[in-house]
């Protein structure tokens, strides 16, 4: 292995752009007016073992005020080759404020709450906000309580279906930030030690 110098980041800037992270990447649909708004967001996450379920926004997006206005949104997980259009859905507003780059991704209404689902997606998580935390410098943290949940069937693990098979066969879309993104294939076990319990 070369040896390299350690270097040091400024803290007075943002880091996230100096190395890459390895992070989803999910559409978040919202209602809006008389239709919805969807956009694509990487700083995503469950929260605990429970479900929960968080991601970062600006006060600045309409998915912030959306959700503010009507506490619901849902959760979209995008396959690999629906990319592009996940990537329109950040696209800029014209100036009556219709999102064109929304007209990509179709949808269907969710199950229980008032929102729409991104066709083609694997996973689909419905929320009712749980709270907005404010005040991470000019970004806030948005959490939603899972009350419905689907799935491509083909997407979930089962005791008679290799892990790494389906991996394989249904690759998770990663995000790697800043700016590329990848297709999981390969995978392999994790290397528990032996009195590993969560
Ligand atoms: C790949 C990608 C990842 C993004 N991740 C986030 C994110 O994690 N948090 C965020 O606030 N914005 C994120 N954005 C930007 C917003 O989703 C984007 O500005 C969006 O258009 C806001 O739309 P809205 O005003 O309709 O909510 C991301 C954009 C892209 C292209």
């Amino acid at each position: 292995m070369t040896d390299t110098a350690i270097v040091p980041l400024r803290t007075d800037a943002p880091l996230w752009d100096r190395f890459f992270l390895v992070a989803p990447l999910v559409l978040v649909a919202t209602k809006e007016d008389d239709g919805h708004d969807i956009a694509p967001k990487h700083m995503a996450s469950p929260l605990g073992w429970q479900n929960y379920y968080g991601f970062v926004c600006s006060p600045k997006h309409a998915t912030y005020r959306n959700i503010e206005e009507h506490e619901e949104f849902t959760v979209n997980f995008p396959r690999p080759e629906q990319v592009v259009a996940t990537s329109m859905a950040a696209s800029a507003r014209e100036d009556d404020g219709r999102k064109p780059g929304l007209d990509a991704l179709a949808t269907r209404p969710a199950t229980l709450v008032d929102c729409v689902l991104v066709e083609g997606c694997s996973v689909f998580l419905e929320c009712e906000l749980e709270r907005i935390v404010d005040g991470f410098g000019d970004n806030s943290l948005i959490v939603g309580r899972v009350v419905a949940a689907s799935a491509r069937e083909d997407a979930l693990r089962s005791p008679e279906r290799d892990d790494n098979d389906l991996v394989h066969a249904e690759p998770p879309l990663v995000y790697l930030s800043p700016g590329r993104f990848g297709a999981v294939t390969t995978s392999h076990a994790f290397p528990f030690s032996i009195d590993f319990s969560l």
